[in-house]
């Protein structure tokens, strides 16, 4: 499995048959879905978290985007940008150019990296879950863990890479704990708290950094460069460049998100669905590609450490005498679910589920 860099360097015309979509999940397919169009994400501006006098309007934002209205759950879009953020722009320009510079290596080089575990400190491949996938995805990536001093175990080309993702890695996370303060805030979960959830976080996590590359390819509209999914932590940070092609499921429609330079995509995870119960909801999106314009990506995940065990906040069930709605729920059974099922849609949520959500 060489990938799709490999494909496209190679020059090809034509989609090879193995990337070929079934019409009813081609990107612009009918049906419910057919109409799409362009969004511009509710925004979080960082230095107004951090102004005594305007956090609250802040926290109000990022809870009307993320929180769920029962059937009316479309008037929320469960995604944010995040800008002001504080992250230096020299880590995020350097971030994206050694990104770029690692796709640009020779395969054998990349291929050092290929590995089928997928609790490899370091892990290089093809496609959305390559193993399960019936039609493969316009998609090379490359997968580091982060939450451990495993930077040995990263690639040793380009010669900075250790260096600017670690930096990078670091920055990804603070600004992760501060929006999952905000967001436990708003939520009025008391996280800060003694034994909370975010000093768990604060003392142990876990964190990938996944780096996406989507080369131009040669039919755009007969593949993807990855199937509808959600995210399987707290919150996900999105860093792209300037190519647009992340697109979310909002209202029975995809909308492709307006990159917005230097900024983060900000998304909830089925970890915040699940230890929020409902009220927050993890967003379906996809990856559109073009025929053009090769496309970078870089994101982080991040949540609370694999071997804990998440389910709803005990606060809510216990003081707020509320039914959980979701299973527990850990790592293990996520691995078992990925070795059984192509992990697609919100399929591994739905089926933590004790019932219909709020
Ligand atoms: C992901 C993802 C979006 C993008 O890596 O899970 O959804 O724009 N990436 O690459
Ligand atoms: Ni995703």
């Amino acid at each position: 499995m060489k990938g799709v860099r490999h494909l496209s360097d190679s020059g090809i015309t034509r989609l090879p048959d193995s990337y070929v979509l079934p019409a009813h999940d081609r990107p612009a397919a009918g049906g419910l879905v057919a109409s799409t169009g362009r969004v511009k994400l509710p925004v979080i501006d960082l230095a107004t978290l951090h102004d005594p006098s305007r956090r609250a309007a802040a926290l109000e934002t990022l809870d009307a985007a993320c929180r769920s209205y029962g059937f009316f759950q479309y008037r929320s879009i469960h995604i944010l940008q995040v800008v002001n953020h504080g992250v230096d722009g020299d880590v995020i320009g350097g971030m994206l150019d050694v990104a770029r510079r690692f796709f640009e290596l020779p395969l054998a080089e990349r291929a050092r990296y290929m590995s089928s575990d997928v609790r490899a400190a370091v892990r290089y491949g093809t496609s959305f879950n390559q193993a399960k996938d019936a039609v493969l995805c316009w998609r090379d990536f490359l997968k580091l863990v982060c939450h451990e001093p495993l930077q040995e175990a990263w690639p040793q080309e380009p010669a900075d890479l250790r260096d600017v993702a670690s930096t990078f890695a670091a920055a990804t996370h603070g600004l992760f704990m501060e929006i999952m303060e905000a967001a436990l805030q708003a939520l009025h979960l008391g996280g800060g708290g003694n034994g909370g959830i975010l000093e768990e976080l604060a003392v142990g996590s876990s964190h990938m950094m996944t780096i996406n590359c989507y080369p131009a390819c040669p039919q755009p509209e007969l593949t993807l460069g990855m199937p509808p999914h959600s995210d399987y932590g707290l919150f996900s940070l999105v860093l792209q460049d300037h190519v647009e092609g992340l697109q979310v499921m909002h209202d029975a429609r995809w909308l492709t998100v307006d990159p917005i330079p230097g900024s983060f995509v900000v998304n909830v995870g089925d970890h915040l669905e699940i230890y929020s119960n409902g009220r927050y909801k993890s967003v379906l999106h996809r990856v559109r590609v073009n025929s053009t314009r090769p496309r970078i990506s870089v994101a982080s995940f991040h949540s609370l450490p694999a071997e804990r065990v998440v389910g709803p906040a005990t606060e809510l069930l216990v003081a707020g005498g509320e039914p959980p709605r979701y299973m527990d729920t850990d790592f293990a059974t996520f691995l078992a679910y990925l070795a059984s099922a192509d992990g697609k849609d919100k399929t591994f949520l739905q089926s933590r589920m004790l019932q219909q959500p709020l």
